[in-house]
């Protein structure tokens, strides 16, 4: 699968280890940024990867800040993006299932590395389940 990640210095360390996994299960990953812990702005990495998902150059997104929240509110604003921003595994499973979340935020200063990873492999091999009610309801969001 084709994955676009990015984070803020709140979230680097995890993106690092992110990438990390995703390049050993075999993804095409591309990394955004940034590149250290220096302090930068979510936003920019977010636009980056949302609008990458967006037009369709990857199928999905990862973005990774202190909180996952700047993260989420910035990635939700471009159009057909549907981030979701997760801290358990249940939510991982039920917003693939459900929402058909495109994007994934987390909070890098909220999750232990193995949560985090687990919520990734999770979302990442999670189907849309299709089902009427839910192809109703994401259509109403991408309609809006
Ligand atoms: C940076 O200090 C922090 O505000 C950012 O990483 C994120 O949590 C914002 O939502």
């Amino acid at each position: 699968m084709k994955i676009a990640l990015g984070a803020d210095h709140g979230g680097f360390a995890l993106k690092e280890e992110i990438k990390r996994f995703l390049n050993e299960q075999g993804h095409a990953v591309t990394d955004f940024g940034t590149s250290s812990a220096a302090s930068t702005d979510y936003n920019d990495y977010a636009i980056l990867v949302a609008e990458g998902v967006a037009n369709g150059d990857f199928e999905r997104g990862i973005l990774v800040c202190g909180t996952g929240i700047g993260m989420s509110i910035q990635a939700n604003k471009i159009n057909g993006v549907r981030a979701a921003l997760v801290h358990d595994l249940f939510s991982a499973k039920a917003t693939r299932e459900h929402n058909d979340s495109n994007v994934l935020t987390m909070g890098g200063r909220i999750l232990g590395v193995d949560l985090a990873l687990a919520i990734v492999d999770v979302w990442v091999n999670t189907a849309f389940s299709e089902e009427a009610r839910h192809v109703r309801r994401v259509g109403k969001i991408d309609k809006y």
